[in-house]
């Protein structure tokens, strides 16, 4: 999986954070998604839209291997067809009422959907295919994913790459932009990394928040007076 913003691939959220059979949301550029795991322990990322009356998928909840819509129960297979209307439980649903999946990997500990039409699985990056992560946390921020990609030293171009920082050692930033002035940062650990680099990592992320909200407010008074 690439770091660099060409390949159309965004990370969603830490692998830790979707347990088996829950369903969450996330958003990608304003766009809403739908992001779950099966009993399998498949990770699926649709539109956060059910094709019957629109609620939100995300609500919903997973159920004999698919995921059901949490208004009138329909449920969709793991190809986003619906397979069951509880209203007409002897109706072979037709094959075009269906969810829209997105391409979807996990890799490094996160979750990552591709919002270009082929998905094709970008060239790996091997300074992060060199380790093995543990998730830290993951925070949202009210700053441009731009910003806050300076803040936390990430190479021109990249959205996620593996770090080496003096105290909190070895990590894997990686960022998410939800719209535009916010974003999610995700922050993994070298798998070798003790606790107090843990508790060191989550407390550079809260500082690398703080800062790029403090930064993003005053550029937006300057705007307002100016
Ligand atoms: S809106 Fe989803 S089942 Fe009706």
């Amino acid at each position: 999986m690439s770091g660099t913003c060409d390949g159309g691939w965004y990370p969603l959220m830490l692998s830790a954070d979707l347990e088996l059979g829950t369903v969450a949301g996330s958003t990608v550029l304003g766009r809403d998604l739908a992001v779950w795991r099966d009993g399998e322990g498949q990770a699926h990322v649709w539109d956060d839209r059910c094709p019957h009356r629109g609620m939100r998928l995300s609500l919903g909840f997973v159920r004999e291997g698919a995921l059901a819509c949490l208004y009138h129960g329909w449920r969709f297979g793991v190809d986003g067809r619906c397979v069951h209307i509880p209203a007409h439980p002897d109706l072979s649903p037709p094959g075009t009422i269906r969810a829209a999946p997105l391409p979807v990997a996990e890799c490094h500990g996160l979750v990552w959907a591709s919002v270009e039409e082929d998905g094709s699985l970008p060239e790996g990056d091997p300074a992060m295919d060199a380790a093995a992560w543990v998730p830290v946390r993951s925070l949202r921020i009210e700053a441009p994913w731009q910003d806050v990609a300076r803040a936390v030293g990430m190479p021109d171009g990249h959205r996620a790459a593996a770090l080496d920082r003096d105290v909190e050692g070895r990590v894997l930033a990686a960022l998410l932009p939800v719209r535009e002035g916010a974003c999610m940062l995700h922050l993994l650990a070298a798998a070798s990394a003790g606790v107090e680099r843990l508790h060191d990592l989550a407390d550079w992320g809260q500082d690398v928040r703080a800062r790029a909200e403090e930064r993003a407010g005053q550029v937006f008074l300057a705007g307002v007076v100016a």
